[in-house]
């Protein structure tokens, strides 16, 4: 059996999500060789908790260690870019945590550079990263994947089979990924994230949709392009009371918590993509799909697998039932199996085989970069109140 030896850099929430699928995937050896954290904490408990054989406070070390293969970057998005150029460098093949990149501020920039730095040169400034990237990517040797677990649900790998297998034509796309609030106390502030709900979640459903409309055309022999887009952003949590603000946890500083972008495609078909940091009830994970000859709905979560209703919540302190759920009584949709349900199983053997067999995963870097460029492209159309043309957003 082909054998793949794994070290994980950044050991917080999303490494925990590798983790937990890391048992789950088939046909190849994992070896869970080391995790690294700037807080020795996180990296020792990190490596306790899913038995890494070390851990180490300098990722270097990880780089350098002949006996790892690939890495999986689980760090802040601003250091992404510099990681994976190093990695490739060291000759590690890499599973890049979403977004790959985006404008985290430049000397001389004002503290909240979300309000001040017009979004024109920001957008610039990413289509000139992601072209240096490319060509990084491009000159390794190595494996580049983008971790978009959306491709991976097996929801939409089956709409995208019936789409393939009927050549049909999909004429608008509906996606939203909406939930109260960020887990990370820094996703309030540009400088962390690189942008605000858009770009944290809204990138899910856009790389979905940007993979389905791919899918279209390879089934029917046709190019697949952008040709325009609109889109609106809000800061709305500052709005609101502040008395009648206790269930939401969004803190915007100088990011949108509300974001929706609709794209045209050059076939002239749509999509539109919801991006909310103020909603109750549970994170919220769709794609609808409509066809000239068929309707796909996509529910990622919550899906209706079990209904739960539950007069009191005694004893169920410590049970999961799904990502930023209020209450646990009353009638409410828990996740089942959701390491699978939300791709992040799928995702991890397409990356295992892909280094283990040397081929290219469904979601690589073509995909990373549309969809950075697409939500900065986004940001200009909300701060210039105008529709923004791919043409333009090509020839930055
Ligand atoms: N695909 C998904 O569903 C999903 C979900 C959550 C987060 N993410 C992405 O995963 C990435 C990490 O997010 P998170 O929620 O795990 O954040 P987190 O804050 O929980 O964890 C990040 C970790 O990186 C560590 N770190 C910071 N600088 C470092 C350095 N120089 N070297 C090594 N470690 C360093 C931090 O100490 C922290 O422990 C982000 O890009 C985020 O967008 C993806």
């Amino acid at each position: 059996m082909e054998k793949v030896r794994i070290g994980m850099i950044g050991s917080g929430f999303a490494s925990r999500l590798h983790g937990n699928s890391f048992r789950r995937v088939g046909g190849i050896e994992v070896v869970l060789r080391g995790t690294a954290d700037i807080s020795a904490d996180a990296a020792r408990q990190l490596a306790e908790e899913y038995g890494y054989e070390y851990w180490t406070t300098d990722y270097h070390e990880l780089l350098k260690d002949p006996e790892i293969d690939a890495v999986i970057l689980c760090t802040p998005p601003r250091l992404h870019a510099e990681m994976l150029c190093e990695a490739l460098k060291a000759g590690k093949h890499v599973l890049c945590e979403k977004p790959l990149t985006g404008y985290f501020g430049k000397e001389g920039d004002p503290e909240l550079p979300g309000l001040h730095v017009p979004k024109k040169e920001m957008l610039k400034k990413v289509c000139l990263d992601m072209e240096r990237l490319e060509e990084v990517v491009n000159q390794s040797r190595c494996i580049f994947m983008y971790a978009e677990n959306y491709i991976y649900t097996p929801a939409i790998q089956r709409a995208a089979e019936f789409v393939r297998a009927k050549k049909s034509i999909i004429t608008y796309l509906r996606g939203e990924e909406s939930v109260q609030g960020s887990p990370s106390a820094g996703a309030g502030y540009w400088k962390n994230i690189g942008g605000g709900t858009l770009l944290r979640i809204g990138c899910h459903p856009l790389g979905g949709m940007l993979y389905l409309k791919r899918e279209q055309a390879r089934a029917r022999g046709e190019d697949f392009g952008i040709h325009s887009l609109v889109a609106d952003t809000g800061m709305v949590n500052p709005g609101i009371p502040e008395a009648e603000r206790k269930y939401l946890n969004a803190k915007p500083q100088d990011v949108e918590d509300f974001g929706t972008v609709t794209i045209t495609f050059t076939d002239g078909t749509k999509a539109t993509v919801f991006a909310n940091d103020n909603v109750v009830g549970g994170i919220r994970n769709y794609i609808d799909i409509y066809c000239n000859d068929a309707t796909l709905h996509c529910h990622i979560t919550p899906t209706d697998d079990l209904e739960t209703y539950f007069v009191d919540d005694d004893g169920l302190e410590n049970v999961y039932m799904s990502e930023k759920l209020e209450q646990k009584t009353g009638w409410n949709s828990v996740f089942v199996s959701e390491s699978i349900k939300r791709g992040y199983v799928a995702q991890l053997q397409d990356f295992l085989e892909c280094v283990a067999y040397n081929r290219q995963p469904l979601s690589g870097f073509s995909l990373a970069r549309m969809t950075g460029e697409l939500i900065y492209a986004a940001y200009v159309s909300a701060e210039e109140g105008r529709r923004v043309f791919w043409e333009e957003v090509q020839s930055l």
